[in-house]
């Protein structure tokens, strides 16, 4: 009798209950009106007499055990019941945590900048809003110059010095200004133009500017560097160099890449030729140099300007310009797997 109650002891200690219902199941059996305890206390008169101390500190000891184990798991169920109607299931599984991804520009920008980064030129930046001399003066464009029309300008509160830059040749100029050659750098950067907003163009888009000033830079060393960059970046190795006319550079050119004609796509965006301008570049013109004290005796180089939206349309195949900056999810989603 003594070694049942023990074991009944044992058995109490390890009870749990996950609801309420198994609780209360538990309540009725050990301490009900009708339960073990009752029968076990009514036990106790046909018990030996010298075993009864024994038995009756073993009986309380679990009617005892039985209710601080009804008293602790009545709490514990109650807290869970509480922290799930604030919480709601703690044990569901979690939400995915959703990954967002990089802007089309961005990739491309990165892109651009790590073709170039390889072969020895770093990043530069510098201010979107400018001064006359920085965007136009220094790069040869004075004033009244026609070749201004051609970019039309947004200017900062009527003020004629103080503009939105409208390439990022200023970067150029800020360059040279603070390093002398060799000097090799990328500028990626936003750009702003007074432009009517159509599925080609919009009044702030993106560019990277090249330049790469040293002794002895020829014009074939230009071509070589845009024949390398049109390979790693569109995986075509033919280009051509068209004469062109730029202030900043002297000779000009302008840059077409064979794109090919095997789909009617490619028919569409090259127009049937097969060619695709991509850049504008030239040889830094000497006047250039010498307004930002470089020497144009000592020193030559190249420059080169493209627009990042046109690059990204043509690598992903993108019919509007507009959809750059709509911030669409469903546009941006397409480019998560790309880093
Ligand atoms: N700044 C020119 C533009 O915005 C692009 C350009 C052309 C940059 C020729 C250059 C260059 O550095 O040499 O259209």
């Amino acid at each position: 009798m003594l070694d049942k109650v023990k074991e009944l002891i044992v058995e109490v200690g390890y009870f749990n209950a996950s609801t309420k219902e198994e609780l209360e199941t538990f309540r009725i059996k050990y301490l009900g009106s009708k339960g073990l305890l009752k029968d076990l206390f009514a036990e106790f008169k046909n018990v030996d007499a010298d075993l009864r101390k024994d038995f009756g500190q073993a009986l309380n000891t679990l009617k005892k055990t039985a209710e601080d184990k009804v008293i602790e798991l009545t709490a514990i169920l109650e807290k869970s019941v509480e922290e799930k109607t604030i919480y709601g299931d703690l044990t569901r599984p979690s939400e995915p945590i959703e990954l967002g991804s990089r802007h089309p520009i961005s990739i491309v920008k990165n892109r651009i900048i790590e073709v170039f980064n390889r072969i020895g030129f770093t990043v530069s930046e510098g201010p979107e809003i400018e001064d006359d001399w920085h965007n136009f003066s220094a790069l040869n464009l004075p004033e009244y110059h026609p070749a201004r029309d051609m970019q039309d300008t947004f200017f900062i509160e009527q003020n004629p010095d103080i503009l939105l830059r409208t390439h990022t040749s200023s970067v150029q100029v800020r360059y040279m200004e603070k390093n002398q050659p060799p000097i090799r750098t990328i500028s990626p950067g936003r750009v702003f133009r007074n432009e009517d907003i159509s599925a080609r163009a919009h009044c702030i888009f993106h560019q990277v500017e090249g330049l790469y000033i040293d002794t002895d830079v020829s014009f074939a060393d230009l071509k070589q560097t845009l024949l390398y960059f049109t390979k790693e970046m569109f995986g075509k190795s033919k280009i051509r160099l068209r004469p062109s006319y730029f202030p900043f550079t002297e000779p000009s050119a302008e840059v077409d890449i064979y794109w090919g004609l095997e789909t009617e796509i490619d028919y569409r965006i090259t127009k049937g030729t097969g060619w695709l301008e991509i850049m504008g570049c030239g040889m830094v013109d000497p006047n250039v140099l010498k307004n930002c004290n470089i020497d144009p005796i000592k020193y030559s180089g190249y420059a080169f300007g493209m627009g990042i939206e046109r690059i990204a349309m043509l690598l992903y195949q993108i019919p509007d310009i507009r959809m750059f900056y709509e911030n669409d999810k469903r546009f941006l989603e397409q480019f998560k797997s790309i880093i």
